[in-house]
């Protein structure tokens, strides 16, 4: 059985960041400064809403993604002594533990003793039996959040005795940048004021009908990992043309930043942004006419509906996988004509290439699933996981 919690408040972001008016450094790779610049935006919502309640977290099965809200919360100055972890086996919560100061064991039961709020990050067929068996050691009014993919309120609502409040969370792994996309869901009625300001200290948060919580998942919770695949393909084109590795990655991952960041910061539509700066002959051009012949739009919509489709199959929803041949969109259609340089030559290629792209697709989507018998270290940045 675990020592009582001690009742600690959870901390406004102004005790733990610094003061909003200082200018950032400009070094070139500026992940930390990314995190200081939402801060000011977000400070009074979350001053407010917070309000000063002792709120103790459980946080059951931290492995990749469990991991990474962790580090997210205790670096936004969620203090240790509010956090009780759980991870498998007992050797990865001892270095857990090392890592980051927290109490971690292996007991489930004893984590979720007198705690407010509990985090499941099991993989999603570990949900329910986890549930049953730590019923009897729930608060009466505690609530459960279960970060699984494709596990539906009904199974929580359902594996929980009666009284403890459920919902729903799809966040992402950037959340150790508290960068992360969060989207809420919980049964009708449920305050989730109190979750949404836990979830903006790891990033954005939104709340959603759960209807949507599986196409969510495909765009949110594996969504980073449609960007590491850009990153990996750009590394390497940059590589086999010659850059060093160390080089190509520092060179990728700015660029991505800053393209973000760009994206963030402009009131124009991806769309527009993307037409404003492929100018006619230019190199930005010749590169989208490849990307387009090759229909590289629809390969990511057919991704997003793989994965889609994986959370309905993880639900018990039978729904049957959709087929989706990444054909054109309707920009792909308009912006390549049929004389543009590159597109005569690069459509077979490319089109190839994006049938292999339409199966990589419902590989990913596969994967989540992977996610749960990955067998990489969690904490390491790994795709099976998405
Ligand atoms: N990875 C992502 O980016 C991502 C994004 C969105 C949602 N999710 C969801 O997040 C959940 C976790 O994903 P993940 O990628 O972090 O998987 P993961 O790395 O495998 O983490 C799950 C951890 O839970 C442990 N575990 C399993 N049963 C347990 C139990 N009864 N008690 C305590 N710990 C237990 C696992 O230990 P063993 O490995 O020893 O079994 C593993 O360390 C999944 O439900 C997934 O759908 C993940």
């Amino acid at each position: 059985m675990a020592p009582p919690h001690t009742g600690h408040p959870l901390v406004t972001h102004e005790e733990h960041r610094p003061p909003p008016t200082e200018t950032p450094p400009a070094d070139p790779v500026v992940f930390a400064e990314v995190r200081w610049r939402r801060a000011p935006m977000r400070r009074f919502r979350l001053k407010s809403r917070i309000g000063g309640r002792t709120m103790d977290i459980a946080m059951l099965g931290v492995g990749h993604l469990g991991e990474a809200v962790l580090a997210g919360l205790l670096d936004s100055g969620l203090p240790i002594s509010q956090i009780w972890a759980t991870a498998l086996p007992e050797q990865r919560a001892a270095a857990l533990a090392d890592r980051y100061g927290v109490e971690v064991s292996t007991d489930n039961r004893s984590a979720v003793t007198e705690a407010d709020l509990v985090l499941l990050s099991v993989p999603p067929v570990a949900v329910a039996p986890l549930l049953k068996a730590i019923g009897p050691d729930l608060e009466p009014d505690a609530t459960v959040v279960s970060l699984a993919a494709g596990v539906p309120l009904s199974t929580l609502a359902s594996s929980v005795p009666k009284g403890v409040h459920v919902a729903r969370a799809m966040t992402n792994i950037a959340a150790r940048a508290r960068q992360a996309a969060t989207a809420l869901c919980a049964p009708e009625g449920t305050d989730l004021t109190e979750l949404e300001d836990l979830f903006d200290r790891v990033g954005v948060t939104v709340t959603v009908d759960e209807s949507l919580m599986d196409l969510v998942t495909a765009v949110a919770g594996s969504g980073p990992a449609f960007l590491f695949s850009l990153a990996d393909a750009l590394t390497t084109a940059a590589v086999d043309g010659g850059m060093e590795p160390e080089a190509a990655r520092v060179l990728v991952d700015q660029m991505l930043l800053g393209a973000c960041l760009h994206l963030q910061s402009s009131d124009e539509a991806p769309a527009a942004i993307l037409e404003r700066i492929a100018t006619p002959g230019g190199t930005t051009r010749a590169a989208l006419d490849v990307l387009r012949a090759g229909h590289a739009s629809g390969t990511v919509k057919a991704a997003v509906q793989a994965a889609t489709a994986r959370g309905h199959a993880l639900s018990g929803d039978d729904r049957p996988e959709p087929d989706t041949p990444a054909g054109p969109d309707h920009h792909e259609r308009s912006a390549v004509s049929p004389d543009s340089p590159g597109s005569a030559g690069s459509a077979g290629s490319a089109g190839s290439e994006s049938s292999g792209g339409s199966a990589g697709a419902k590989g990913s989507a596969g994967s989540l699933g992977a996610a749960d018998s990955g067998g990489s270290e969690p904490g390491d940045i790994d795709s099976d996981h998405f």
